[in-house]
């Protein structure tokens, strides 16, 4: 298993290419299922995650062509099988989102019941009520989820009693082949959702208001080939902004989409860091001096996103004052807190919320992943600890990070990685 190493004190200067985002990227490969006819993904980020749904894809049947580069070609022409196993999707919670494309292909579909992060209970009801709308009869056994739509898919008005990323896109992926008109209502209303149904309508889907709380979908018969390019990864953007803020220096984050993290930048400029931004790139600057606490809450977009909590509570490790950070969206998103005090951080938790008491100094310690964005907080507080930095189980890391060691070193980090 690797580590990272860092060796912390040193300012960020440099440039650094953001990626496509991987959120949306697991997303959009799951559209292959939707057509016999070939995709073609550009802006794709090279991680884990991704690997692990073309590992799935490639089990249904789909030529998958990952190529070199930010390409991949994914190619559903026939498939060989409508089962996801556990083993596959355990690895991965988004890969359950292939349960309605799969149905809407060929009427009916095994899925193993996921696994993913280890951040809060995240099950999936409101996935599988929102496939019951759409006529399809549900089974759950021996850890699997039985699905056939025997009627053919259908239309239905679906109001989600609280915002799901997950459960919007996946109804939006099992709408598109439906009979009818779907309606969903309170639908989240990420970028990513708009990338996705960006991708779909390119195909010859006929999805209105994606981006907005209601979205309406006109079913169609049939889907043909695209070629689509994946939205810029805010979250790897403002991880980036915020390790900048947290080390200090001078770094230009380019390739992004500025107003995507329209809730982040007021609260960096908050903190003490000069932020200059135009449409694709963000210069963050700060030079000595502390920074100053600011309070923050995670809320569904357009708030601020839950998964950059972790990374902004590292910067707020070092402000002068007390920040209150309360986690609305997952109800056990603090693990990274207890790593964080390990580096000399004072951190209370009640709840949902975390007091934060911002200290002159972190001290490099060897530290533990928990899950995937609390690794990148600890990264961040190990760039502006003193001392070294071992952050242990980076195999959380790199399921959404592309060489962050080598971006980070980049811009002057001294980082590496080093086997356990
Ligand atoms: C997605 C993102 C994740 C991000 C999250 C919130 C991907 C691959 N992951 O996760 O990085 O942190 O959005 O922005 O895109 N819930 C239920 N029942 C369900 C579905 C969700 O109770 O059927 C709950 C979850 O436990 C959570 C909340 O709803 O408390 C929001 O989860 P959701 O928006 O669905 O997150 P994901 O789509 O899993």
């Amino acid at each position: 298993m690797d580590k990272i190493v860092i060796e912390g004190g040193f300012p960020l200067n440099g440039e650094i290419a953001i990626s496509g985002a991987k959120n949306s990227a697991i997303k959009l490969m799951a559209v292959c299922l939707l057509t016999d006819q070939p995709i073609k993904l550009t802006n794709m980020p090279r991680l884990r995650d991704t690997r692990s749904m073309a590992g799935l894809l490639e089990h249904l049947g789909v030529q998958v062509d990952a190529g070199e580069g930010d390409e991949m070609l994914l190619n559903a022409e026939t498939l060989s099988s409508t089962t996801a196993p556990y083993d596959l999707v355990r690895k991965m919670r988004a890969s359950f989102n292939v349960l309605g494309p799969l149905i809407a292909r060929n009427g009916s579909a095994k899925v193993s019941l996921p696994g993913g992060c280890a951040i809060g209970a995240r099950p999936v009801d409101l996935h599988l009520k929102a496939m019951e709308s759409f006529g399809v009869k549900i089974k759950l056994e021996e850890g699997y989820v039985i699905a056939a739509a025997n009627g053919g898919l259908k239309g239905a008005e679906i109001t989600f009693p609280f915002i799901s990323v997950g459960a919007t896109e996946h109804a939006l992926l099992t709408a598109v082949l439906a009979k009818g008109e779907t309606v969903l209502n309170n639908a989240a209303r990420e970028p990513e959702i708009i990338d996705l149904a960006n991708c779909l309508n390119a195909m010859g889907a006929k999805i209105f208001g994606a981006g907005r709380s209601q979205i309406t979908i006109t079913g169609v018969s049939k889907l043909s080939g695209v070629n689509h390019a994946v939205v810029p990864d805010r979250i790897e953007a403002g991880t980036y902004a915020l390790a900048a803020a947290t080390a200090g220096g001078s770094v230009r984050l380019t390739n992004i989409r500025s107003d995507h993290l329209g809730s982040l930048w007021p609260l960096i400029a908050q903190a003490g860091a000069k932020v200059s931004l135009d449409e694709t790139t963000v210069l963050i600057e700060r030079g000595g001096g502390r920074l100053k606490a600011v309070d923050m809450e995670t809320q569904a977009y357009p708030g601020f996103p839950t998964d950059l909590q972790a990374q902004f509570m590292a910067m707020m490790c070092l402000a002068d004052g007390t920040s209150i950070i309360r986690e609305n969206i997952f109800e056990n998103r603090f693990m990274h807190c207890p790593e964080l005090s390990r580096m000399g951080a004072d951190i209370d938790v009640r709840g949902r919320e975390a007091i934060v008491r911002g200290v002159k100094e972190l001290k490099g310690a060897p530290v533990m992943a928990t899950d995937l964005r609390a690794s990148a907080s600890l990264i961040a507080a190990g760039l502006a600890a003193s001392g070294e930095t071992h952050v242990g189980r980076v195999y959380h890391l790199d399921r959404g990070f592309e060489r962050i060691e080598v971006k980070l070193g980049n811009c002057g980090a001294r980082i590496r990685r080093e086997k356990e």
